[in-house]
């Protein structure tokens, strides 16, 4: 098996990293660059936990072949705070409850981001439709969706959105 060093650009950094062809981009996010935000639960594309932006879509990092990322603008969790302040999707999941154990917020955040890049006002089912593929069995959704309205009214009035 070919070992080949590649670059990943994450969260707008650039990081050399050895990869073999059968690795995954969540073992190297986690593992290889130390980003543990990204969460792995299910393996299998049900659950979402995994979820990061690969140029701006929501993918599953646990069933992405590394190799295929490589030059590719990838998001996680840790990309999205300017310092010490929180995105406005991460401030209004805070401030609206919809975390509890916190396990799917990453991938729901993520999510919630692609869509208010495409969609700055969705409606309640626009919002559910675009989490469909994260699941959390905490929360009971409500307060993710509610969340998910107040932050896009954040940065449609203005607030950090990048
Ligand atoms: S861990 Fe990737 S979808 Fe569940
Ligand atoms: S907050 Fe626990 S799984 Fe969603």
């Amino acid at each position: 098996m070919t070992k080949e060093i590649a670059t990943f650009i994450v969260n707008g950094g650039e990081y050399e990293v050895i990869v073999e062809p059968h690795m995954l981009l969540i073992d190297v996010l986690r593992d290889k660059l130390g980003l543990t935000g990204t969460k792995y639960a299910c393996g299998a594309g049900d659950c979402g936990a995994c979820t990061v932006l690969i140029d701006g879509k929501p993918s599953f990092s646990c069933l992405t072949l590394a190799v295929t990322a490589v030059g590719k603008s990838i998001t996680t969790i840790e990309g999205l705070a300017d310092g010490a302040e929180l995105h406005p999707i991460q401030q209004a999941f805070v401030d609206k409850g919809a975390i509890q154990c916190g396990f799917c917020t990453p991938g729901m955040i993520l999510s919630t981001k692609a869509l208010l890049d495409e969609n700055p006002a969705p409606t309640r089912d626009e919002i559910k439709s675009a989490l469909a593929g994260n699941l959390c069995r905490c929360t009971g959704y409500v307060k993710i969706i509610d969340a998910v309205e107040v932050a896009a009214e954040t940065m449609r009035n203005g607030g950090q959105g990048s």
